[in-house]
């Protein structure tokens, strides 16, 4: 009940806006065990808002051209108010994930000056040829992405098979990082500070894993990094249609594929982009309102999950779970973070048309792509425009989430791949 009160100070005027983590945790200079234990007064409040939550008045739509309907806000928020058990969640975190923070720097590669505050989850595997892998979520997941990957990835139960030791960082201002403090954290800065998160773990070669947001930063680090990464696997490796593509495109010269990336490109930019516009161009403009409505924001994030699965549904418990990776702290830094993209030159404000924008990589670059997904189909030439792609699989099942919706056929990716020495150059590893 305590937070009745801090509200009623507020309101009164004699509670100052203390701008402090609304979970335990200390972040050093070297990586230390953590244990997730968030203030029940947020989750208290975030209880409290889901109950006194106003609904649209729907206009009964057969599709959810206009957003998810209301039907589904009304059923998350009964689900919230009756039977989301917060503590059974977090114990069942803190079961799951040896996590850990620690502090790095977002150097030498970057503009951000500041300490880098980052939590992370560590699996180690104790087979002595283990290769390090560096997973990176995206928007609008977490840490919790990697779930499904620890145990097959860190304890193959064949010795035939590689193993690896995992590393998955949350981006700061996602889950458990704290949010930057000053702009000018991007993908770039994320790089950086993974690649020293790496370095301080005793990992001087790795490999990354990643989609969304984790396929921007992968390119940064691989490119910033010839020393320390070894390779990459996107499963979302954007690659924008250029201006010669959208001729020969209306000239009826492209090939299936190439006519099924730009349908589907345009698709979704015409339809289903509107909070990247938000995001990258005034990401405080909603943050307010996201910041304030638990309901709200789960809407926002459940329209992309929805629209990019194939045939995972989605549980309440699940869309609650991964909504507070962002509430909890605020998802105005989550927002933030396609405006940072921006600023490193890989989004812009305007249509997606420019495909030279991101580094080049010149690593051995694995891509699996799943059919639900946004760059499904990319063409192998297009996709070598932004690096040195060696691998191309192109999966009928799956779709954004490829570790929640079809962990098993990422993990055979990852092991294909990786495990292959001379063609993702790991055979050097320490
Ligand atoms: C690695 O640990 C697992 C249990 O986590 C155990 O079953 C296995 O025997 C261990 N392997 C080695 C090589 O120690
Ligand atoms: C393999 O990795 C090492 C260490 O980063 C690097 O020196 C070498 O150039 C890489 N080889 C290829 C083919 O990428
Ligand atoms: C588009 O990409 C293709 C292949 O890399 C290239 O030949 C063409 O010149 C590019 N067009 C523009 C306008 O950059
Ligand atoms: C998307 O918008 C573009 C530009 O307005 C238009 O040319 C294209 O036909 C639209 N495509 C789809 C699939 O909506
Ligand atoms: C939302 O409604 C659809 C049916 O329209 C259903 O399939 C889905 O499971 C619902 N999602 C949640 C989270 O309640
Ligand atoms: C595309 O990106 C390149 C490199 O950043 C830049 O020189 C060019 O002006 C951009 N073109 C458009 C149409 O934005
Ligand atoms: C590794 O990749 C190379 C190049 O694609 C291939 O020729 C070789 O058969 C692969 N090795 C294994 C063990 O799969």
């Amino acid at each position: 009940m305590r937070h009745h009160l801090t509200i009623a100070a507020a309101l009164l005027g004699t509670c100052h806006n203390v701008v402090a983590l609304e979970w335990s945790a200390t972040y050093g200079r070297q990586p230390a065990p953590f244990k997730l234990s968030v203030n029940p007064e947020i989750i208290a409040l975030a209880h409290q808002k889901a109950y006194l939550t106003r609904f649209p008045v729907d206009v009964e739509q057969p599709d959810w051209s206009d957003g998810p309907p209301v039907h589904n806000a009304t059923s998350v928020r009964d689900y919230w108010v009756n039977e989301y058990d917060w503590s059974e969640v977090q114990r069942e975190i803190n079961s799951q994930f040896k996590m850990f923070t620690t502090t790095v720097d977002a150097k030498p590669h970057s503009n951000y000056e500041e300490p880098v505050p980052l939590h992370f989850v560590h699996h180690r595997s104790n087979r002595s040829d283990a290769i390090p892998l560096l997973f990176i979520h995206g928007w609008p997941g977490s840490f919790l992405e990697v779930a499904n990957l620890l145990e097959p990835l860190t304890n193959p139960h064949d010795q035939a098979l590689p193993a690896f030791h995992v590393v998955a960082p949350s981006i700061p201002g996602f889950g458990f990082s704290p949010a930057p403090k000053k702009p000018l954290f991007g993908p770039r800065a994320a790089g950086e500070a993974f690649n020293n998160l790496m370095l301080q773990l005793h990992y001087p070669h790795y490999v990354i894993q990643g989609g969304d947001l984790g396929g921007f930063i992968n390119r940064f680090m691989a490119s910033s990094h010839p020393e320390t990464v070894l390779s990459v696997l996107s499963n979302f490796w954007l690659v924008q249609p250029n201006s010669t593509d959208f001729e020969r495109y209306y000239a009826g010269k492209t090939t299936s594929d190439e006519n099924y990336l730009i349908n589907e490109f345009w698709n979704f930019e015409n339809k289903s982009s509107g909070y990247r516009f938000e995001q990258q161009t005034q990401p405080l403009q909603i943050g307010h309102a996201m910041t304030d409505s638990p309901i709200g924001f789960a809407m926002y994030i459940y329209e992309f999950m929805f629209l990019t699965v194939q045939h995972y549904v989605w549980s309440a418990k699940e869309l609650i779970t991964w909504s507070l990776m962002y509430w909890i702290q605020g998802p105005y830094a989550g927002f933030r973070f396609y405006k940072e993209s921006v600023n490193d030159n890989i989004l812009e404000n305007g249509l997606l048309i420019n495909s030279t924008t991101f580094p080049y990589v010149h690593q051995p670059v694995a891509l699996s792509e799943f059919p639900a997904d946004i760059w499904y189909r990319t063409p192998l030439d297009w996709a070598q425009r932004g690096g040195n792609v060696v691998v191309r699989k192109v999966h009928d099942k799956g779709g954004h989430f490829p570790s929640i919706e079809t962990p098993d056929v990422l993990i055979d990716d990852i092991r294909s791949f990786f495990g292959n020495g001379s063609l993702a150059n790991t055979t050097i590893q320490p």
